[in-house]
């Protein structure tokens, strides 16, 4: 029987640290947690071992700067780059993360060729794309986390409107992790009933605006860094999908070929989540209105992309 199935994260920062406790309080996956800077891994790696005394999990976690120890990796989770500052927009981030992901999974990905790559670091559709393009692996295997973020956020502001359970509002959020995504109202329900039964239009409105607005409100707020609670959380759901084989239905990006109409961008849509990665894209009836916005969000990543295309073959060169 196989092991502990083995997850590595590349990137022992706010995001990356969180998503790793997470894991090893699972109590089930064996765990490398790989950054650039001497002793962060190491240091967080050790912190949690002896954290697994008190809280009853036996650790399994190893820090290091070798990416070498990510060998055989079921999953590799790219949580390493710079996060946004106030007054910054996630495209902000593009050049000097480009070449952090192209970097990282020309280290990782030769030695791991069966894993399953999950996206963390922003701007998220295009880091993907990056993450697609430099490893060559099939697309059904390289996820970009945010969508299950975007979601989580829009359930938890309708719900505290409603002064309801969470666990009541169903929602998707789709298109790309930036100012154009695409909370899906009308497949929005609270017990059932369709959302706009239970709020005015105008209360939605800024709901929706809320959600998009949600990593900056939390970047505002921080200062000197961005969220990490809830997008750790929102990774690690992935991760379960895909190792317990839930075929879970989630919004993820991935690189379309085709797929709502898309084609050699990656933006979210709704897709089944199991032990192959992406098993199935979900189609969704879309109205006019809907569909021009799942458009607007993914013209936007498009630029980006081809920016991408340029640099890279940049990069390819040196
Ligand atoms: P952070 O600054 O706390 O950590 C980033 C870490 O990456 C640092 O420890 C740094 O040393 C490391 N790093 C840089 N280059 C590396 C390399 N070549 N190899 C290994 N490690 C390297 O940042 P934080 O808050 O953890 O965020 C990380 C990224 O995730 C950012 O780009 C952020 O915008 C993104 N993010 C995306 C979310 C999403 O919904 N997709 C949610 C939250 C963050
Ligand atoms: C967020 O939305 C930083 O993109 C990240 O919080």
């Amino acid at each position: 029987m196989k092991g502990r199935q083995k997850i590595s994260v590349i990137g022992a920062g706010s995001v990356g640290g969180s998503i790793v406790q997470r894991l090893v309080e699972r109590n089930c996956y064996e765990v490398v947690l790989v950054d650039i800077v001497e002793g962060l891994p190491q240091g967080k790696a050790l912190d949690l071992v002896q954290a697994g005394a008190v809280c009853g999990y036996e650790a399994r976690i190893r820090g290091s700067n070798a990416y070498s120890e990510t060998a055989g990796s079921d999953v590799i989770v790219v949580v390493s780059g710079f996060p946004r500052k106030p007054g910054m927009s996630r495209d902000e981030l593009l050049e000097a993360n480009t070449k952090i992901v192209h970097s990282v999974i020309g280290e990782v990905a030769p030695s791991s060729p069966e894993a399953i790559l999950l996206i963390v670091t922003n701007p998220l559709d295009v880091m993907t794309y990056v993450a697609y393009r430099t490893s060559g692996f099939p697309r059904q295997r390289v996820i970009g986390m945010a969508g299950v973020l975007d979601t989580a956020r829009f359930r938890t502001f309708i719900a505290q409107e409603l002064l309801v359970s969470v666990q009541n509002v169903h929602a998707m959020v789709l298109g790309g992790h930036g100012d154009f995504m695409v909370p899906l109202v009308r497949y929005t329900t609270v017990a059932g009933r369709p959302l706009r039964e239970w709020i005015e239009e105008d209360r939605i409105t800024a709901l929706v605006q809320r959600t998009r607005d949600a990593g900056a409100e939390i970047l505002h707020l921080l200062k000197t860094g961005s969220a990490y609670f809830a997008p750790s959380a929102a990774i690690c759901e992935m991760i379960d999908a895909i190792m317990a084989d839930h075929q879970k239905i989630v919004p993820c990006s991935m690189f379309c070929d085709g797929e709502y109409g898309f084609k050699n961008v990656c933006i979210g849509l709704p897709v089944k989540l199991g032990t192959h990665g992406i098993e199935a894209v979900v189609p969704l009836d879309l109205t006019a209105d809907e569909r021009d916005a799942l458009e607007r969000s993914a013209n936007a990543v498009q630029a980006l992309c081809r920016q991408v295309d340029r640099l890279l073959a940049i990069q390819s060169r040196y």
